[in-house]
């Protein structure tokens, strides 16, 4: 005869150690947990100077071994060496992006090395700004080339071999959503351009193959890419619009990439999360 009533039931779950794996349907997890990347490898281009560097940093520190891509290899020596200070796994492989051919070596050398990958921060990026009149073909098609084409090749090199649960970030700009005050067409045209290529991968391989891409649009963060700048445009263009008053720093846009990177982020597919100071407010 059946006597024992559901909390019985449940007693005796617990005394097994069954009842938390069963209400959450998995070992526990806390929150922290979520962003946890051990076990998972990570590609990073770009990953020579400037963000990608940090990048780099901050995946290994969140416990993913990662694949190192750029065009100066000393560069990508000294990334590696901050990679593995974490004691975290990497590997340099001399990446030009705007080549499809590349970009599968770079991949297959990932699969070689590590039997998988799970992330994939598409950073690599030129900076442009050339008034629209006097910008050349040759000029224009050379940044489109990185920061789009490139972009595409690799996501499309990583698409065919991720597994359910992998990750797409592409590196977008504010300047793909607005303006500030550079004859910036090419760089603001490709960035935007990302957000298209964003959202359509993530409605093709979401679904199908359980692979989430996302994007970043960051505001103005200091680097290679920033040191170009004039100071006067910064103090007098940049600044004011920033509503927090100030460049960002790298760590605030790291916590963001490993949100999206992560079981953090297992809800999140399609979006372009601006981390930008309040710049889009203004
Ligand atoms: N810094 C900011 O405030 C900011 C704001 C918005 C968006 N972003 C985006 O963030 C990304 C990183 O920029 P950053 O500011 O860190 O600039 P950065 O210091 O100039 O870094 C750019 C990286 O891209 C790599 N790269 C350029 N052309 C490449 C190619 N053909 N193949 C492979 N790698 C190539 C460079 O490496 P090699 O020269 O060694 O190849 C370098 O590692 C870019 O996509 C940029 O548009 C930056």
């Amino acid at each position: 005869m059946l006597t024992h009533s559901v909390d019985d039931a449940w007693a005796a779950i617990a005394t097994l150690g069954l009842a938390e794996k069963l209400s959450t349907g998995g070992p526990v997890m806390t929150i922290l947990d979520r962003f946890r990347l051990e076990d998972r490898v990570a590609i990073v281009t770009g990953a020579s100077s400037g963000l990608g560097v940090t990048f780099a940093t901050a995946l290994a520190e969140a416990g993913a071994d990662v694949v190192l891509a750029a065009r100066r290899e000393d560069r990508l020596a000294d990334t590696r060496n901050r990679v593995e200070e974490t004691g975290r796994r990497a590997i340099a492989v001399r990446t030009d992006v705007t080549r499809p051919e590349e970009c599968q070596a770079l991949v297959d050398a990932a699969m070689r090395a590590f039997d998988r990958v799970d992330v994939l921060v598409n950073n690599a990026g030129v900076g442009t700004a050339v008034p629209a009149v006097r910008e050349t073909p040759d000029q224009f098609r050379s940044v489109v080339d990185v920061n789009l084409n490139g972009c595409y090749w690799m996501a499309q090199a990583c698409g065919r071999i991720m597994q359910p649960g992998s990750s797409i970030i592409n590196i977008s700009s504010v300047l793909g959503l607005t303006t500030a005050g550079l004859p910036q067409a090419a760089y603001a045209a490709t960035k935007a351009g990302l957000i298209g290529l964003t959202r359509d991968l993530a409605q093709q391989w979401t679904g199908r193959r359980g692979i989430r891409v996302n994007a970043l649009a960051p505001g103005c963060f200091e680097s290679g890419m920033t040191d170009q700048f004039d100071e006067n445009y910064v103090r007098h263009t940049v600044i004011p619009r920033t509503l927090i008053g100030r460049l960002g720093h790298h760590e605030e846009l790291c916590t963001a990439l490993i949100f999206l990177a992560s079981d953090a982020g297992s809800y999140i597919t399609g979006i372009t999360l601006p981390v930008d100071g309040g710049i889009l407010a203004t």
